[in-house]
């Protein structure tokens, strides 16, 4: 018997120690590249959790600012706001109201974290309408795609009034970038940036977020959202979406498509966010709850895959105490 000869190539020689393992590191996570998503709940006196996303809160205009100040304290690169109205309608009139929740949460967020933080606003109806869908309805109660549009212009403009840095447009609807972008330059806010959710997917994996903001779909958004079976349209959607004026896109959910992730980042001439979304951090944690997973690790790994796959930034609920961690290991 002759022992084999060892081979001459050993890749495990860059794994042997921390130090060569930190220096050979292809992508690394620096918390200017993190986003955090934050709700904020009209009419509440304490902050409420929110059950299926164990850690996450219901903000009071007040509690929103403390949980701002400390992601600007951690150093993150943005917020995305979402607010819960105490009274919805068809139309959604609270969302273009200056006084609505949303609208005076960004005014809230500009002079609390204005000069730190990108100031992120959901641009979608969903949060607003009584029935649930992210656009206005016709008669025989179908997604109106053109009149939505007017409404997500007048959006665009109260959110821009209030002080937005930046509008993500999260409906799906088409021509939604180019009527946002025209009616934020005609009105002179020309520096008010569109983040496009160009490919957003029609996913089960938004399930606590309906909880979040209290939800009133019933069915689904399957006529506007992208089919999960569909790579290639991805592709045609973030054409579309920069051809329009889109100064950033996003790729959402993130974990279940990252292969659309990889796809579309290849291709981008504008930056690319992914949304690590509701049911993914609901999964995280439920698991390591369980002791089935190591809580830290499996964060980490999940929001470096993410940026591995193409994400110039990553929206997570993760993003203030994740930062946290970043910060313990460059110490
Ligand atoms: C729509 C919107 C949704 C999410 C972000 N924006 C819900 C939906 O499309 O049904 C989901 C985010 C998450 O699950 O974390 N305004």
């Amino acid at each position: 018997m002759t022992t084999p000869h060892p081979g001459r190539i050993r890749p495990r020689r860059t794994r042997t120690t921390p130090a060569v393992r930190r220096l050979v590191a292809q992508t690394r996570l620096h918390p200017a590249e993190l986003v955090l998503p934050v709700f904020v709940r009209e009419g509440l006196t304490e902050p409420r959790p929110i059950t299926s996303m164990p850690g996450v809160l219901q903000h009071t205009r007040d509690s929103l600012r403390g949980a701002l100040a400390q992601a600007a304290e951690a150093g993150i690169g943005g917020v995305m706001l979402f607010a819960v109205p105490e009274h919805r309608d068809a139309t959604g009139s609270q969302a273009t109201d200056p006084d609505g929740i949303l609208n005076v949460a960004i005014a809230d967020a500009v002079a609390e974290v204005g000069d730190a933080l990108v100031v992120q606003a959901d641009l979608c109806l969903d949060e607003f309408t009584d029935h649930g869908h992210c656009g206005v309805l016709t008669p025989s109660g179908a997604v109106d795609n053109d009149a939505t549009l007017v409404r997500y212009a007048e959006m665009a403009l109260a959110q821009a009034a209030a002080g937005a840095h930046l509008v993500g447009l999260s409906g799906m609807m088409d021509g939604q970038t180019g009527v946002v972008r025209d009616a934020l330059d005609d009105a002179g806010h020309d520096d008010v940036a569109v983040l496009a959710y160009a490919a957003k997917y029609a996913s089960a994996f938004y399930g606590p977020f309906r909880e979040a903001v209290e939800s009133q779909l019933e069915g689904d958004r399957r006529t506007y959202q992208m089919d999960p079976a569909n790579r290639r349209e991805a592709a045609r959607e973030v054409a579309i979406d920069v051809a329009e004026g889109a100064d950033v896109i996003m790729v959402k959910p993130a974990m279940s498509y990252l292969d659309v992730l990889a796809d579309v980042a290849a291709v981008s001439p504008v930056p690319v966010a992914a949304y690590q979304v509701s049911g993914e951090y609901a999964m995280l944690e439920a698991a390591a709850a369980q002791g089935w997973i190591e809580r830290r690790r499996a964060i980490v790994e999940s929001v470096l895959s993410i940026r591995r796959a193409g994400a110039d930034h990553v929206l997570t609920y993760y993003a203030t105490e994740l930062a946290g961690w970043l910060a313990e290991e460059t110490r």
